[in-house]
């Protein structure tokens, strides 16, 4: 099948990675041209190092290559059968950007986001389809993580949902369904977890290492939550406990002022090199 991805960048590159590994002829799209070459070169490091690994052939690695199409312009998507958008976390440029390929793609072509916190509803507003908008939400690193938690907006059709199931599925990873709420599944849970580690850094409860530990250890979760929040992000974390508040008006997800301490401090985690550690 014929699939585009909108926005090169983290998961657009790992996205379309596995639709071209699976068979599938994929476009990436996004606004320049070096934001693409950057990508595919992404690309093309992960698949030498699969190579090298013995996990795919020198063939199959040129083969998935060939499969790709890198290109500026939403018009390229207008015959896909599945379009993901994989932009900045931000309503105005979704909304920009699910108007046009509405406007510009065929009447069957299903719309997809990779959105990790706004509303699948919100983002099919802005379309005359909303039956066929869904949310694909992959995890990173894509190639690696098996999940894709499928968000039904409030008008997703049966019939969209079952294809995007059997579209995730052919890609061997594992689709779990997720109806509309602020966070799905993944966040909600995950996020007030980070949120309360934090508390219990600012509350003295016991240093950074030992709540990474205790969840390590005692838990078995591969990383501690302060180290995980310095992964992802803290400005990330801070959004997303401020969509669960905002989308819950419940003060059970009020984000901790530690967390919004750090990020005013600019200390954002693994990419600006500090975060609750330094990098
Ligand atoms: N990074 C993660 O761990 C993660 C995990 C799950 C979901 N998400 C979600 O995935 C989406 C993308 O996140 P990311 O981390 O890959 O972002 P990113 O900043 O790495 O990449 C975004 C890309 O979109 C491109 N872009 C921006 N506007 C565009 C437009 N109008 N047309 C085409 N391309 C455009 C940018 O040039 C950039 O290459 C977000 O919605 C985010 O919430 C991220």
């Amino acid at each position: 099948m014929k699939v585009s991805v909108i926005g090169g960048g983290t998961m657009g590159n790992g996205i379309a990675q596995v639709f071209a590994q699976n068979g599938n002829d994929v476009n990436l799209i996004d606004i320049k041209q070096e934001y693409l070459d950057r990508a595919m070169a992404t690309i093309e490091k992960n698949l030498g190092r699969m190579v090298k690994k013995e996990r795919m052939t020198a063939e199959e690695a040129k083969a998935t290559l060939g499969r790709m199409n890198a290109v500026v312009g939403l018009e390229n998507a207008a015959d896909s059968d599945l379009v993901i958008e994989a932009v900045f976390e931000n309503f105005e440029v979704k909304k920009e950007i699910f108007t046009k390929l509405d406007e510009v793609c065929g009447p069957d072509t299903i719309l997809a986001s990779n959105t990790s916190s706004i509303s699948l509803t919100k983002i099919a507003g802005t379309t005359k389809r909303a039956d066929k908008v869904i949310g694909m939400h992959f995890m990173n690193p894509v190639p690696i993580m098996k999940l894709v938690e499928v968000i039904c907006g409030q008008a997703t059709s049966d019939e969209t949902l079952e294809k995007v199931t059997q579209w995730s599925k052919d890609l061997h990873k594992v689709p779990v369904t997720v109806q509309d709420y602020p966070g799905f599944i993944s966040n909600r849970v995950l996020m007030p977890m980070i949120n309360e580690a934090i508390y219990c850094l600012m509350e003295g409860v016991a240093d950074k290492d030992a709540i990474d530990t205790v969840m390590k250890l005692g838990m078995a979760h591969p990383m501690g939550p302060l180290q995980l929040a310095d992964f992802i992000g803290l400005d990330i974390c801070l959004d997303i406990m401020e969509v669960l508040y905002d989308g819950f008006g419940d003060s059970k997800y009020r984000p901790c002022p530690l967390l919004r301490r750090m990020v005013d401090a600019g200390y954002l985690g693994r990419k600006s090199g500090k975060g609750f550690y330094d990098y």
